[in-house]
């Protein structure tokens, strides 16, 4: 017989300062909205988005570019929290199957506990630890020749932005990391140390248009930054004073970007993407694909349009959609969301 556990002393939290928690770790009301919802709806009515949350944007537009029915075959390129897949998922059936592709190996089993206790079955859903660009093979490894529809919500979830320990927030301390896969790779801290000035202004203009990028590169490339904190206050010191607060910060954010695109070769992944999707699709199959910066939303319109014009697309958006007035006053995060959607062709 195994012994009794002895039992463990009751730890009390630790109070924060102030009304509100700033922390993460002690947003643990925000984090179980279930058991408090008063304080999850007093954040959701600032337009905010709950600790250790997602909200899925643009739901109803996703929904209608990919026209998904019963028995349909989708797949999620970028799971997240897995709110427009839940979404899909339902939609398609019944007989109808979701793949989703994530590269985060922290956030995917919880999605995919998450997704299960809806009801989700692996019947109808798959999960995947991959990266999009590897989406072809992953429906070659599934005995499958091509997808209903396809979905890439780019860029990170609201999960990775405010966990500090992902280091990918300027606002929060944190290690300067910046990986979706922290197990491979290299964090943000050590591409800086090994930048030379050029190679960085270089990558501040065509990853996030900065355009203090020759000031700001002068003072961080070759720099050992341990912390977020740190960059950012570097980053901080260099931009001329006459700069308004919203301006400095705007700054600040465009050069963790531009380190997040470069740390997980997120170009690269979408150009790779990009190519395979019409192979990847059935006659008549939809994709959608939502950016959230110039340098992706280009790539997304010349591939569409491409592929247009080679005939391989029969239909594309002509207009990039956007999230309404009402849900970008809701949610902030929709704000810089562009939405395109193409039709293979038959
Ligand atoms: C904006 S979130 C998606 C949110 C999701 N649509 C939802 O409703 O919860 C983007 C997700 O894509 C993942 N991701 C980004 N690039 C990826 C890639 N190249 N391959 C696979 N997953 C990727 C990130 O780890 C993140 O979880």
């Amino acid at each position: 017989m195994s012994e009794e556990p002895a039992a463990q002393p009751h730890k009390r939290r630790p109070r924060y300062a102030g009304k509100n928690p700033r922390r993460f770790e002690d947003k643990y009301k925000e984090r179980n909205p279930e058991q408090y919802p008063e304080v999850a709806a007093k954040v959701l009515a600032k337009g905010k988005t709950l600790a250790g949350t997602h909200r899925p944007i643009m739901v109803a537009e996703v929904l209608a570019a990919l026209a998904p029915k019963p028995g349909d075959l989708a797949v999620d390129c970028t799971l997240g929290y897995g709110g427009h897949s839940r979404e899909i998922l339902a939609a398609i059936q019944p007989g109808g199957r979701l793949i989703g592709l994530d590269v985060d190996p922290i956030e995917l089993p919880r999605t995919e506990e998450r997704l299960r206790g809806l009801g989700f079955g692996p019947e109808v859903f798959t999960v995947k630890r991959s990266n999009f660009a590897g989406l072809a093979q992953v429906l070659t490894a599934e005995g499958l020749s091509g997808a209903d529809m396809v979905l890439a919500d780019l860029g990170i979830s609201s999960m990775q932005l405010d966990d500090p320990s992902r280091g990918f927030s300027a606002k929060v301390e944190g290690p300067l990391d910046l990986r979706m896969n922290p197990q491979r790779g290299q964090p943000a801290s050590a591409l800086l140390v090994r930048m030379r000035v050029g190679e960085l202004v270089t990558l501040l203009i065509e990853n996030a248009d900065e355009p203090h990028a020759e000031d700001l590169a002068l003072a961080i490339a070759g720099r050992e930054f341990a912390t977020t904190g740190e960059l950012a206050k570097a980053i901080r010191l260099v931009l001329p004073q006459r700069m308004s607060e919203e301006d400095r910060s705007l700054s600040v954010r465009r050069v963790f970007q531009a380190l997040r695109v470069a740390v997980n070769d997120e170009f690269g992944a979408l150009d790779t993407l990009l190519r395979h999707l019409p192979n990847c699709l059935n006659p008549g199959g939809r994709v959608a694909i939502m950016s959230f910066h110039s340098g992706e939303d280009r790539r997304v319109k010349k591939a569409f349009a491409a592929g247009h014009r080679d005939g391989l697309y029969s239909v594309i958006a002509d207009e990039v959609i956007r999230a309404s007035a009402e849900e970008r006053h809701a949610n902030t995060r929709s704000t810089s969301a562009k939405l395109r959607w193409a039709i293979r062709a038959a």
